[in-house]
């Protein structure tokens, strides 16, 4: 297992966001992470990146439990979250960006393996070389001396996700990745994530988009109200009775 949660909880006050929830999360495989509004579905992966301490239970990543280690300690060791709000440097172009992510990283860039490029030390030039494959893989590649601001929604959120693998990881945390994306942009997401997956890459992924989880996910995890409520092949989840009783109870809450 490269991922591995017991009894991980999470309270704020009396909401019990995170309730004793155990995943266990294969290399290279891609999980993915669904159920209604305010499930802790995002709260769940505050506690696996470090943004949040549980008051319960342990994660372990690698084999070893990692509680105590903040954010970044938890990124170096091959943790990459990708957030929801892209938080680039505004005043740095797209390169300049993924750049930056590269020097943190500070380690022969497993992306690099995963494109199959010849090892590559730390030189500006190889750095720049890496920066421009991982836009090109992103299909950014002419949006290279662009600034953050320029750029469309989708284009910031795939810059993001370069930003994330520029840093070398492992595990990769999607929360949403498609959300407020057209169809088409949508597909280009689907077909990254896969690719990604084909390299190596072990995804957990957060979506309300149960089209997207059906073609893209091995397993499916059910939360609601912090638990952990059914998981199993897409087939098995969305034939599960509680399952359905959950999503059918939110479409009546909102009236449609
Ligand atoms: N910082 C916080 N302080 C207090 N309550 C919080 C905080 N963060 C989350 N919560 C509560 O914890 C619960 C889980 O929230 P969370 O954002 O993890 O849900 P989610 O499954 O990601 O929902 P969504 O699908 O809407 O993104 C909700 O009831 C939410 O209101
Ligand atoms: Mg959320």
């Amino acid at each position: 297992m490269l991922l591995e949660t017991k009894n991980l909880t999470r309270y704020f006050g009396g909401v019990k966001a995170v309730d004793g929830v155990d995943i266990e999360v294969k290399e290279g495989t891609i999980k993915g992470i669904i159920g209604p509004n305010g499930a802790g579905k995002t709260t769940f992966f505050h506690l696996l990146s470090g943004h949040l301490p549980p008051q319960k239970g342990w994660i372990k990543f690698k084999g070893e439990i990692i509680n105590h280690l903040p954010p970044f300690e938890r990124a170096r060791k091959g943790i990459g979250r990708v957030f929801q709000q892209p938080s680039p440097f505004e005043n740095l172009t797209l390169m300049e960006n993924i750049l930056i992510s590269l020097d943190i990283s500070n380690s022969p860039s497993l992306f690099t393996s995963l494109l199959r490029l010849p090892s590559l030390g730390k030189s500006e030039k190889e750095k720049e070389k890496q920066a421009i494959e991982i836009l090109h893989f992103l299909n950014l590649e002419k949006k290279l001396h662009h600034f953050p601001s320029s750029l469309t929604h989708f284009e910031r959120r795939k810059m993001e996700i370069g930003r994330v693998l520029a840093l070398n990881p492992s595990l990769l945390l999607l929360d949403e990745p498609t959300a407020g994306l057209s169809y088409r942009e949508k597909e280009e997401i689907k077909e990254i994530i896969w690719e990604l997956k084909e390299k190596g890459l072990t995804i957990l992924v957060v979506e309300h988009d149960m089209e997207l989880i059906t073609d893209i996910c091995e397993e499916v995890v059910v939360l609601n109200f912090g638990k952990k409520i059914a998981e199993g092949s897409p087939w098995e989840i969305k034939n599960n009775p509680l399952v359905k009783e959950v999503y059918l109870g939110e479409e009546y809450a909102s009236g449609s």
